[in-house]
This record gives structure tokens, C-alpha cells and sequence, in this order.
């Protein structure tokens, strides 16, 4: 019996139904690089950037100054353009893309830069407003009022609606700023060091705003910042090094699959140095209950180690249960090595992260061993 949960139809291709379970990221760049200045002064800023952010999470930017992070902030935010590499947000590819595309894209974010660009002539209100005006047209000048007092309460502005930018102080034309950056509920905020100019207090006002945000509306966060009080919101921490990305916690996540790959029988032979590049060749998902991984008889694609989480071995029709794998362990191996079909099916007991590789990585890691049939002979032997 299948489990309930899951559907004949899609089981056809196991490995696109998992795909269809994660979000389509919000941010999506390939091999971004950019420049500045032409002919021979022309300098490089950024270099081959990869970055892959999913709606609801919080991103921390850091790294020297001149680093990079403002740079690619604004070509998110398509404030500059793309010259090389491809970047997508919010399902817009900017490359490429019409200025009046660029326009309809920019009003889907909340900019929230330090040079505050506050105007001068308007009050609090106003400018928080505005905001809502060029994004929802439709709505009455009363609602949006309502609208940018409320939020200017959030705050901690509402004594302060009908001031106008001289008369208040730079951390209260900060949060004005913010106000006005976030009113309209953005998809996707960018924030160039919101809580620099903000006491303690009213840096964690907004920061909690932004964590709402993030998780109430499903809004992408990305914050530039140095301020490390600050630091416990972000989902992850990304340093930008001479114009490179690097994350944190995608290299501590490496290490770890490296340590787990390595503990598997089947990587005995294999190097340090592969394992390390098999790590980062491999993809991580996140997979509910009762999830078909593998069917029985289906050709074999990908290799699986089980990150966190577990997983049951069924056999046959009547499928009968086989073994159950836990965090560590490694499946889908016979397929790719035999050239045989699949034999048993998988099934997730329960949220289980997985990390897989396709079958071309995983035969030329496994070439490496001394001799691949022993490999076979010892993985038959081992699971028979
Ligand atoms: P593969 O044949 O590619 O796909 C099904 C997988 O189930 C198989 O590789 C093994 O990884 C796993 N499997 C099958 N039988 C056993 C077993 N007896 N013990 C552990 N794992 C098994």
C-alpha cells in the first residue's frame, strides 16, 4: 500500500515532485559579476556570485567596506543594471529586462537606505504615504493615511506624524524611513544598515518588525548591517570578501555532509578532497512524512544521505518493510553502481533533509576507489 499522502500521478518522477515542494527562491543569481568605470579603468567588484535566498528568509550581509554588499544590494533591487550573469527576483528576470519592467519590479520593494531621501517638504506621514501611493493607486488618500500613521506608530513615531524632516532628530528620520520602506508589505525589503543610527530599543522595534514581516507575509529580508546586535535575526549570515560571496553557513553545512560522507562505507576509499567536492556538489531538500523517494524498479538517478531525519526501505507488492535508515545513513547506491533498476522503494517516516547527488557526480567520486568492483561486490554483500 502506498501511504496516504501520496498521489500515483505524481510519484511518476519522484525527484520533480520534491522539487515542486520548495518555494521557488526570490532571489536567484547566477554568476553575477559586475564593474565599474570603463575602458582602462575599469575595475571588477563583483565576481562570480551565486546566491539562492527563499521567501521568509532573513538575509545578513556583511564584510568590509568596499567589499561589494552595496553593489549587489542595488542590482537586487534593480537600482543598477545587470552587466553580466543572471539575476532573478520576485519570478523578474532584472537582466535584460525593459525599463518599465524595472519600474513595475521596483515598486514591489521596500528600500530602506542610509542616506534616509526623506523629502524635506513633506511630514512623516506624507512621505511614509507616498510610499503607498505609487503602489496602490487604487486606495483612498484617507486609508493610506491611516495606513502610514499606523505604521509610523510601529515605530514609535506617532507622536511625531505631522513633523517634517528638520524637526526630527537622525534616528527618528531613520525609522521614518523605515516606516516608509515597509508600509506597503513588501515581497522583498533591501536595507542598507537600518539600525545604525538607532539606539538599542528602537534597533529591536525594527528588527521585530522585519521578523513579522518575514514570517507573516513571507517577505525575503535583506540586511546589510555591521551592527551585531542585530545578528541572531538572520536565517543566515553571508560575507562578502573582495567582492565574493562567502556563506557561512553553507560552508559550515559542507564541512558537515563531508564528515557524514565519510563515515559511509562506500566513501571509504574515497579522498578527503573528493568527499569535500562531493559536498558541495550536493543539493539539499527538506521532505515531509510519508514522501516516495525511490520506487521499486524505476532506474536509478541520484545518490542519498540522510542529513537529519529518517527514512523506511519497503520491498515487493505487497511492499514489505525492509529497513528503516536514519541521519547518516546513505541510500540509493545499488542502482548506480549495477546499472540494475532501482531495487526497493523508499519512503520518508518523517520531515527528513536530504541531500542527493546526481549519478554522473556520485560515479566519478566512486571511480576514485581502488577498484569499483570491489565497491560493488562490498555494497551487495553489505545490503543483500
Ligand atoms: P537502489 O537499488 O539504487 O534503490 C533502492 C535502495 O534501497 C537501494 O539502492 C539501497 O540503497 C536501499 N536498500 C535496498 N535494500 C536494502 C537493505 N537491505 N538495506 C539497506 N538499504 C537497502
Amino acid at each position: 500500500m502506498l501511504p496516504g499522502s501520496i498521489q500515483r500521478a505524481t510519484l511518476f518522477d519522484p525527484w520533480i515532485r520534491i522539487r515542486t515542494v520548495q518555494n521557488t527562491p526570490s532571489i536567484s543569481a547566477t554568476n553575477l559579476n559586475h564593474f565599474y568605470g570603463s575602458g582602462e579603468l575599469r575595475k571588477q567588484v563583483l565576481f562570480a556570485n551565486n546566491l539562492t535566498v527563499y521567501p521568509g528568509e532573513i538575509i545578513i550581509m556583511t564584510g568590509p567596506s568596499g567589499s561589494g554588499k552595496t553593489t549587489l544590494l542595488t542590482l537586487i533591487g534593480a537600482l543598477r543594471r545587470v552587466d553580466d550573469g543572471k539575476l532573478a527576483v520576485l519570478g523578474q528576470s532584472l537582466h535584460g529586462a525593459s525599463a518599465s519592467q524595472l519600474v513595475q519590479f521596483r515598486r514591489q520593494v521596500g528600500f530602506i537606505f542610509q542616506a534616509h531621501n526623506l523629502f524635506e517638504s513633506l511630514t512623516a506621514t506624507q512621505n511614509v504615504r507616498m510610499s503607498l501611493e505609487l503602489t496602490r493607486p487604487n486606495s483612498s488618500m484617507r486609508e493610506n493615511t491611516k495606513a502610514a500613521k499606523e505604521m509610523l506608530d510601529q515605530v514609535g513615531l506617532s507622536n511625531r506624524t505631522g513633523h517634517k524632516p528638520k524637526q526630527l532628530s537622525g534616528g527618528q528620520k531613520q525609522r521614518v524611513a523605515i516606516a516608509r520602506g515597509l508600509v506597503h508589505n513588501p515581497k522583498l525589503v533591501l536595507a542598507d544598515e537600518p539600525t545604525a543610527a538607532l539606539d538599542e530599543q528602537s534597533g529591536r522595534t525594527v528588527v521585530e518588525l522585519l521578523q513579522r514581516l518575514a514570517t507573516g507575509n513571507q517577505s525575503t529580508i535583506v540586511i546589510v548591517t555591521h551592527d551585531n546586535r542585530i545578528l541572531d535575526v538572520a536565517d543566515r549570515i553571508i560575507t562578502l570578501v573582495d567582492g565574493e560571496i562567502r556563506s557561512d553557513a553553507l560552508v559550515k553545512e559542507a564541512a558537515i555532509i563531508t564528515q557524514m560522507l565519510a563515515k559511509c562505507s562506500i566513501f571509504e576509499k574515497v579522498t578527503p578532497r573528493t568527499l569535500t567536492r562531493v559536498a558541495d556538489e550536493m543539493t539539499i531538500q527538506s521532505l515531509p512524512p510519508n514522501m516516495q523517494i525511490i520506487r521499486e524498479n524505476d532506474p536509478g538517478d541520484r545518490f542519498f544521505l540522510i542529513r537529519e531525519g529518517s527514512v523506511v526501505v519497503k520491498r515487493g507488492q505487497p511492499e514489505v518493510e525492509v529497513v528503516r535508515l536514519q541521519a547518516g545513513d546513505f541510500f540509493g547506491e545499488m542502482a548506480l553502481l549495477t546499472g540494475q533498476p532501482r531495487n526497493a522503494s523508499v519512503y520518508t517516516l518523517e520531515e527528513t533533509l536530504l541531500c542527493s547527488l546526481s549519478k554522473a557526480s556520485f560515479q566519478s567520486a566512486i571511480a576514485e576507489s581502488a577498484s569499483l568492483e570491489t565497491e560493488i561486490r562490498e555494497a551487495y554483500f553489505e545490503r543483500k
